[in-house]
């Protein structure tokens, strides 16, 4: 490990590492000889996923600043909302939740275990930035005697990220173990922490490999300099320079819209079940890795390509209303 990174303080949270795990009977459905997976969606936490080991900084820092609610922001079946529930849980704190307007009335998935977490929640009023609502909810809760701790969107700040720059330098111990040198690592993209943290953890490993980022959604105009931006502040903390890495974005993939689903996320969805009893998440993974399989049909990723796939989590999605996220009635029967 890094002794940079070891100075800065962190709770343990993650049940890591995390396996990397060969998918040989996917790589083969997708038209690739190998395949890793690296299965950040068994990290543990309240149903696992990446938020976890960003929250093992972002806690440990809110606990040292002795605060006693931690607030965040997110849509409804937001996972990052739902992981920093149950963190906040296991430290002994509370979480309140803002979540982006319209008012949602069935509560499931994510939002069924974030009340059984006794997380408290608000919606932002219409036309309002979720990120407003927060700064407000702050005041609010300081002006009745409440220590409060906000978490950005996602968890995606250089803090945060931290967490994935050790998941990075995990998988390449993982890597070296095993005499594997990937061509490509790929990742869904949302608010870029997660992508940020791999780029920095495996340039600073002195890893080549190629590092995309899979866009869920067209909410980020520039993921490169959103990425760019959370590795400088991540740098800063540790008090390294920030190196010339820089990821790939495929932001052809988002479909219609964040969560909706597209027939190649469908199709991913299903043939990471079929194929190896994979369970995806319909939101960030399944457009993650359909990306992945849009590009092999496209020829832009080759057969001999060895490619990592982070898996990060998000499955409690599933278990929402089927008809905001996938439509299991619409999915093609036979690949
Ligand atoms: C399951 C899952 N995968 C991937 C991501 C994307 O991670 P990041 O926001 O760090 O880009 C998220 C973010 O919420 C997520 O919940």
């Amino acid at each position: 490990m890094l002794p940079e990174l070891e100075r800065v303080p962190r709770l343990k949270l993650a049940s890591t590492p995390t396996a990397l795990q060969e998918a040989p009977r996917l790589a083969a459905d997708m038209g690739l000889r190998r395949l890793l997976v690296k299965r950040d969606d068994n990290t543990g936490l309240a149903f696992g996923g990446n938020k976890a080991r960003k929250l093992e900084y972002l806690v440990a820092d809110a606990v040292g600043a002795g605060a006693d609610v931690l607030l965040t922001v997110g849509g409804p079946q937001s996972n990052h909302c739902r992981s920093t529930a149950a963190a906040a849980r296991q430290a002994g704190l509370e979480a309140q939740l803002v979540f982006n307007a319209p008012e949602v009335e069935a509560i499931q998935g994510n939002l069924l275990l974030d009340q059984l977490l006794g997380a408290g929640w608000t919606f932002a009023a219409p036309g309002q930035s979720p990120a407003d609502r927060m700064a407000e909810l702050a005041e609010e809760l300081k002006a009745a005697g409440r220590r409060p701790y906000p978490i950005p969107s996602g968890g995606s700040n250089g803090l945060g990220a931290l967490g994935y720059v050790r998941a990075a330098l995990e998988l390449d111990a993982q890597l070296t173990q095993r005499g594997d040198q990937p061509t490509r690592v790929v990742c869904a993209a949302g608010s870029c922490g997660t992508l940020a943290g791999l780029t920095l953890g495996l340039a600073l490993a002195g890893r080549e490999a190629q590092v995309v980022g899979v866009s869920v959604s067209s909410s980020t105009p520039d993921r490169v300099a959103r990425t760019r931006e959370v590795m400088a502040d991540a740098c800063s903390l540790l008090d390294l320079a920030l190196p010339p890495a820089a990821p790939v974005i495929w932001d052809q993939y988002v479909g219609p819209g964040y969560g909706v689903a597209t027939e190649l996320s469908t199709r991913a969805l299903q043939t990471a079940a079929r194929a190896e009893g994979l369970i995806l998440d319909p939101v960030y993974t399944a457009k993650a890795l359909g990306g992945l399989m849009g590009e092999v049909a496209a020829g832009r990723v080759g057969a001999d390509d060895l490619v990592v796939f982070i898996h990060t989590g998000g499955t409690p999605a599933l278990f929402a209303d089927s008809t905001l996220y996938w439509r299991p009635d619409e999915a093609p029967r036979c690949l």
